[in-house]
């Protein structure tokens, strides 16, 4: 039986602000997301009956799991049945992290789906579909740089960074997102990123402009311990010539940026030597039009004969 893989790039959060509590329960978001080459693998099978999952190096959450949810959702608005599917994910991104990466496995595997059985479906259904399942979906599913507003899910494209590298560190601890929304207090003491100057820098192409707009309010809300460790990623970014250091989503992991031939290597030898999860990468285009090359490689493969 043959079988399709692809890549599924994280992402990180270039400014990230919180604008109100929405009465869905949700928080409207106003944020610069950029998908990066840190990825996990999506190897996706027609097999038997169901939706199996399988995945190395995670346990599996109990109950109906997001990816079962997102391959019903899409043979839902196919209007078709779905086949027995089978899906291996192959972990690289760290969980809980702020990293996007179980939205990203989600969103290779629309792309996955939609590639195998309904290669005509407009890249904004499929992204409907994903944000059924989650609100950082429709931009995993997306990719590049964008301004992500309501939920996270209303998209405007945006220039990628300009080369640059960039070295991702994700510290011992795990700081899952709902907890993290609850600790946000709407009472005018907010310090709001400045998320309108990041997306001109972006349009303008100036590293150095966004840099100095990178900012997230969850760092506002990190307890004195989790406060410290996260300063002291940054410091290490910063002093090894980092543009900017700042945490991503709900955190912990944190990114620096650097210049091309910046010491992004050095950074990340000295963080190594304290964190475990520690990873060079690159921001990344657009998913669809260009898939990343990462192993094992981006394009759907035919695997098997
Ligand atoms: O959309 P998703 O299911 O990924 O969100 C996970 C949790 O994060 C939600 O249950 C909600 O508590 C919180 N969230 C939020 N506002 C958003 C996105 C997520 O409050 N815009």
């Amino acid at each position: 039986m043959a079988g399709y893989r692809q890549a599924a790039p994280a992402k990180i959060n270039l400014a990230l602000d919180i604008l109100g509590r929405r009465p869905d329960g949700y928080h409207e978001m106003r944020m610069v997301m950029h998908a990066v080459s840190l990825c996990d693998a999506v190897f996706l099978e027609e097999a038997g009956e169901g939706f199996s999952l399988f995945a190395e190096g995670i346990v599996l959450p109990a109950g109906k799991t997001l990816e079962q949810r997102a391959a019903e959702a899409f043979f839902a608005a196919l209007g078709r049945p779905m086949p027995g599917l089978r899906v291996t994910l192959e972990k690289k991104t760290p969980a809980y992290a702020g990293l996007g990466g179980g939205s990203a496995d989600v969103a290779a595997l629309l792309r996955l789906l939609r590639e195998k059985y309904a290669p005509a479906m407009p890249r904004e259904e499929l992204e409907a579909v994903g944000g059924q399942i989650g609100s950082d979906v429709p931009f995993c599913i997306r990719g590049g740089a964008a301004l992500a507003e309501g939920r996270g899910e209303v998209l405007t494209d945006l220039p990628p960074l300009p080369e640059c590298r960039l070295v991702i560190c994700k510290p011992d601890f795990d700081l899952p997102t709902g907890p993290m929304f609850a600790r946000i207090r709407f009472d005018g003491s907010l310090p709001h990123p400045d998320v309108e100057g990041m997306v001109a820098a972006l349009n303008r192409g100036d590293l150095n402009g966004m840099a100095k707009r990178t900012g997230n309010v969850f760092e506002t809300v990190l307890e004195l311990a989790e406060r410290r460790e996260i300063e002291s990623i940054k410091e290490i970014l910063l002093r090894r010539g980092a543009l900017a250091a700042a945490m991503s989503g709900s955190g912990p992991a944190v990114f620096g940026i650097f210049v091309p031939d910046g010491d992004a290597a050095g950074a990340a030898e000295e963080l190594k030597r304290r964190y475990a999860q520690v990873f060079e990468a690159k921001p990344v285009g657009r998913l669809m039009q260009d898939p990343v090359p990462c192993p094992p490689q981006g394009e759907p493969e035919r695997i098997g004969s």
